[in-house]
């Protein structure tokens, strides 16, 4: 009688568990660049500004400034970092696929780190737009389309960048073979149906969320083990 109820409580804790991971799981497999530039446009026309094109080739550029500046992380999460302008031509968009003679006019940009991962909004508050000077990048009338990128160090901070442009969508930052542009090793960006790549958030949930269910699957069968002898 005893074991019968004990047994079916294991079952319970494993199947809600496993709920959970599910959750977990589907929850961030979206792409946080995407949701940024979300947060961003919901942003501008709350105070009456256009809304800003979502640009694949520029997200994809954003990710390589990211990944560029991935060691400068300062303790007060600013990223000490200047790419040269030669890096925007001459490195990230070839590494992009962007077609050189597509490359448009950057009008700002707005970069942030932070050690652990925060959400998409909280990210956007409490990582890049926090005092005045970035606030006023992100309002500027000029910009017409915006990128983002996102990239973490291995088990280290988690880099976020934006550029904004004054381009036409569909002409500037023109990403080669159709569209497709080269496929990135890591972090994501935003405009891309691709989620983020290896090295990310949803890799070390998973993770997690196997080594809770050994864990439980462990304590599970441990119980089953000491309750049949
Ligand atoms: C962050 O630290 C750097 C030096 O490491 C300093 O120049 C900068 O003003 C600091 N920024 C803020 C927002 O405190
Ligand atoms: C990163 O910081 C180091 C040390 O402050 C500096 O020498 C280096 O130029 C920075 N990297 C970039 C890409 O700005
Ligand atoms: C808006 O951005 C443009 C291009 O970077 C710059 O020239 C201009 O000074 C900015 N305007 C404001 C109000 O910051
Ligand atoms: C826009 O972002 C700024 C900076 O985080 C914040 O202070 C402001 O409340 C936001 N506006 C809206 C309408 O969300
Ligand atoms: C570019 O965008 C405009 C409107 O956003 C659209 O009408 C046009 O067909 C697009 N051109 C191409 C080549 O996709």
């Amino acid at each position: 009688m005893v074991k019968k109820r004990l047994c079916c409580c294991g079952w319970f804790i494993l199947f809600s568990h496993l709920l959970l991971a599910a959750l977990v799981c589907s929850k961030n497999h979206g792409n946080p660049a995407n949701d940024l530039v979300e947060i961003i446009n919901n942003n501008r026309t709350a105070h009456k500004l256009s809304k800003l094109n979502d640009s694949p080739g520029l997200g994809c550029i954003a990710l390589q400034y990211a990944e560029l500046c991935k060691g400068n992380c300062s303790i007060n999460n600013t990223v000490n970092c200047k790419p040269s302008e030669d890096d925007f031509t001459e490195v990230f968009a070839p590494d992009c696929g962007v077609e050189l003679p597509t490359f448009g006019t950057i009008t700002g940009h707005i970069v942030g780190c932070q050690s652990k991962y925060l959400e998409p909004s909280l990210a956007f508050a409490h990582v890049l737009v926090r005092d005045s000077k970035a606030l006023s990048i992100l309002r500027n009338k000029s910009h017409t389309e915006v990128g983002v990128g996102m990239v973490r160090v291995h088990k280290g901070p988690f880099f976020w960048s934006v550029l904004f442009s004054s381009g036409k969508t569909n002409s500037t930052f023109v990403l080669e073979n159709r569209g497709a542009g080269i496929q990135q090793k890591k972090g994501c960006y935003s405009g891309s149906s691709i989620p983020c790549s290896a090295g990310q958030q949803n890799a070390t949930l998973g993770l997690n969320n196997v080594m809770i269910m050994g864990f439980l699957c462990v304590v599970y069968l441990l119980k089953q083990f000491h309750f049949n002898l």
